[in-house]
């Protein structure tokens, strides 16, 4: 009797490198659950900001991350390959709100609180304890799944992320950003996400990376799709088999 969980992928990566694009699509055609990491930290962060409680004062922060209740419901992927993810915190919606520049901006220096960290791994250990799960964020390699059987650690310039972020937003109508500004901002946020003392962002050392620059979604969720197929392959026969 095997009683090894089901395998895990861990979709980790920068700012725009696409995978919350390309994750759920992955998702979907592996028949896994899918979970957004980055989309718990945004429903916090929008919490601190409606509560107007001060992004440096921890303990406010520590207290309603262990108050809230944070609901993510199976994305479904739309014919341009755009998933809608519904988001929920304390039961209201905040699918469009979490998105918004304002908690982008907020977002890094939240993410990094000690509190928040250890009651989203949590959560997000919990909810991948069967395996069977993919998961996107910047930790989910090198710390909450560290023995993830697939890793994949997705990267694109700070220019394509910015051009990708511009477009993004335009078509979401939550502003107009040049440029300039889009790629001092995520320059900024990849740097807070690296530096941080917690859980950084970075590339585990037994990720595959795949620079999305010149790649099409498609093309990378066919690539994710098929390192599964190759490394997981032979266990998922196993399982089959199992009484
Ligand atoms: O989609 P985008 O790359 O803009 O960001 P996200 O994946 O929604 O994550 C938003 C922020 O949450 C990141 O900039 C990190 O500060 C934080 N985050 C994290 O610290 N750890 C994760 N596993 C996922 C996100
Ligand atoms: O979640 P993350 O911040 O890593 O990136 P995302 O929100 O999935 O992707 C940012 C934008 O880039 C989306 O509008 C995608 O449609 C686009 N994208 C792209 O044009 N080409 C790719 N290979 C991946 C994403």
């Amino acid at each position: 009797l095997l009683k090894t969980r089901r395998p895990i992928i861990a979709i980790d990566g920068p700012a725009g490198s696409g995978k919350t694009t390309v994750t759920p699509k992955v998702a979907e055609i592996l028949g896994l659950l899918y979970l957004d990491t980055g989309a718990m930290y945004r429903a916090v962060t929008w919490l601190a900001l409606d509560k107007k409680i001060l992004i440096n004062d921890e303990a406010a922060i520590a207290e309603l991350v262990s108050q809230c209740t944070i609901r993510l419901e199976k994305p479904e992927i739309l014919a341009n390959n755009t998933p809608s993810l519904r988001v929920w915190i304390n039961d209201q919606d905040v699918t469009t709100a979490i998105r918004s520049p304002n908690v982008t901006a907020y977002v890094s220096a939240i993410a990094a609180q000690k509190a928040v960290r250890a009651t989203l791994v949590e959560q997000q250990r919990t909810y991948g304890r069967n395996g069977g799960v993919v998961m996107d964020g910047r930790d989910i390699g090198t710390y909450v799944f560290p023995d993830a059987e697939l890793k994949i650690f997705l990267t694109a310039s700070v220019q394509e992320r910015a051009r990708r972020r511009q477009i993004d937003l335009k078509e979401k109508g939550q502003g107009d950003f040049s440029l300039e500004q889009l790629e001092a901002d995520i320059y900024e946020r990849d740097k807070k996400d690296s530096s941080r003392a917690i859980a950084p962002l970075r590339q585990a050392s037994d990720a595959i990376e795949i620079n999305t620059d010149h790649l099409a979604i498609d093309t990378v969720i066919d690539q994710i799709v098929s390192l599964y197929r190759e490394k997981i392959g032979i266990s998922l026969t196993t399982d089959d088999v199992s009484p």
